[in-house]
């Protein structure tokens, strides 16, 4: 990396499909803590500023110039005084965070501005005041600055200065950082012009034509709703055991119980198919030229789309198999390098027109899952600040899958943040989904051997 700081420098193209995606609701990354006592604010302003002199990006702004109709990220000369904003009034941890995916300070940057320069951070710090003394500190960031891995990293950071009183450094990055694009290994993204073309017509008939959940609420959605996925220790150690043994990752299990509970709650006849779509997104840093790491703050996903045909009655681990097996043929491929400007390309393009998505609801498959999840310990940090929960997503109201699964490991347990659009989707219908999930992963996901998933639909 250079020693130099470029105080500007125009997005990629990844980066700009998130500059297109947030104005509408998809991508306002949401990191929240609870804690048990309300944080000092001077201290946590203090901390901030560290986390922003570790990574100038966080204490950058995204331009939109309608001049060039471009996107870039610039390090104001002047930095803000009021870093931290406060508000009560919330009653619950999970409200504060559904709160956050909708309070969206880029909604104006978009293309329709009437020639004009718009400018905002690409960070902002909030703290609630929650009943029972508890509090919550929610960092909010535009995706294109900050995907799921750097926010889990910032978050760590975070409570490691909270628990230590500021004591603890972090590996300081240089100037803006790189888009995605620019570190891709040398003749990964290649691909031939006459692939592309083919490929380019199966994303572009078939993307948006799988099936979907059912459309339970009318309008067009406006704001991102929660619900949490936990699985205690032993079953997660069984869950991920038997991932092990069948040489299977995570996700494929999640989505392969995903599929199931999706075809169960559409009450079908026996044996009718349906084509449901999965978008699992990897994370390339280690892949990457130069080899980034999670201290690098900034969007380095890319995802890889796959749709399977499902009838009922498929076995758990059979499909979880075939799932895995699919995703891994594409990364073989290097698809995720190759294809990621045609999906950026349809992103923006379901954007611009909601009538290629079913119902216009912006549906662009049933689930989003990560190649790994994050794994978090608990240490002394995390004690001596108070740290009560943690919870990492993002909105998803703009173009989107119907459910996306942000999985972590913590301290052994399987949590899960699951959001999802509303209206569209209805609460109850959104829980009821989940809870199938759960106990699909519970009842069949755990059991070390084979599992018609009839008799998981018999549970249910
Ligand atoms: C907050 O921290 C500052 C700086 O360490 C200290 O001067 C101040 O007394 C603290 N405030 C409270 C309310 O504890
Ligand atoms: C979303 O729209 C519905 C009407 O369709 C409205 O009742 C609701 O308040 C809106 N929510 C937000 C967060 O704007």
């Amino acid at each position: 990396m250079s020693g130099e700081s470029p105080a500007t420098r125009p997005v990629g193209g990844t980066e700009y499909s998130w500059c297109r995606a947030v104005p509408g609701g998809t991508g306002v990354t949401v990191s929240a803590l609870l804690l048990s006592k309300p944080p000092n604010i001077t201290q946590l302003q203090s901390y901030v500023i560290k986390l922003q002199s570790f990574h100038p990006i966080l204490r950058s702004k995204l331009r939109f110039d309608p001049a060039t109709n471009g996107y870039s990220f610039f390090i104001p000369v002047d930095p803000p005084t009021q870093l931290i904003q406060a508000c009560d009034g919330i009653q619950s941890f999970e409200l504060v965070i559904e709160h956050e995916m909708i309070t969206n300070p880029w909604v104006n940057m978009n293309l329709n501005q009437m020639n004009q320069v718009t400018e905002a951070d690409v960070m902002f710090v909030t703290v609630y005041t929650l009943p029972d003394e508890k509090s919550a500190v929610v960092l909010r960031l535009h995706t294109a600055a900050c995907d799921r891995a750097a926010a889990t990293c910032l978050v760590r950071e975070l409570v490691e200065l909270i628990g230590s009183g500021g004591e603890i450094g972090s590996v300081k990055e240089e100037g803006l950082g790189f888009a995605i694009e620019d570190c891709i290994p040398a003749g990964k993204a290649h691909k031939p012009f006459w692939a592309r073309g083919a490929d380019m017509i199966g994303y572009s008939v078939n993307a948006f034509r799988f099936s979907n959940l059912e459309f339970k609420e009318v309008g067009f959605p406006n704001s991102t709703q929660l619900v949490r996925l936990k699985i205690g220790l032993e079953d997660t150690n069984r869950i991920l055991s038997v991932c092990k043994s069948k040489g299977v990752k995570l996700f494929g299990v999640l989505a392969a119980a995903g599929f199931i509970a999706a075809r169960v709650s559409k009450n079908l006849p026996d044996e009718q198919w349906e084509k449901y779509s999965v978008a699992t997104l990897i994370d390339c840093r280690s892949a990457l030229d130069p080899v980034l790491n999670d201290h690098n703050i900034g969007f380095y996903h890319s995802a890889v789309l796959n749709s399977h045909d499902i009838k009922g009655g498929e076995d758990l681990w059979d499909l979880a198999q075939k799932i895995y097996t699919s995703f891994t043929t594409a990364k073989d491929k290097n698809k995720h390098f190759t294809d990621m400007a045609d999906l950026n390309f349809l992103m923006c393009k379901a954007i611009e027109n909601p009538g290629l998505t079913p119902s216009s609801t912006l549906r662009t498959s049933l689930i989003s899952v990560f190649e790994e999840p994050m794994t978090e310990n608990t240490n002394e940090f995390y004690k001596e600040a108070g740290l009560l929960d943690h919870v990492g997503c993002a909105s998803v109201h703009g173009v989107s899958p119907s459910l996306a699964i942000f999985d972590s490991i913590r301290d052994g347990d399987l949590d899960c943040a699951c959001v999802y659009p509303s209206p569209t989707h209805s609460r109850e219908q959104m829980q009821d989904f989940v809870g199938h999930m759960k106990k699909i992963l519970v009842e069949c996901g755990a059991a070390n051997e084979s599992c018609d998933s009839n008799l998981c639909v018999k549970l249910l």
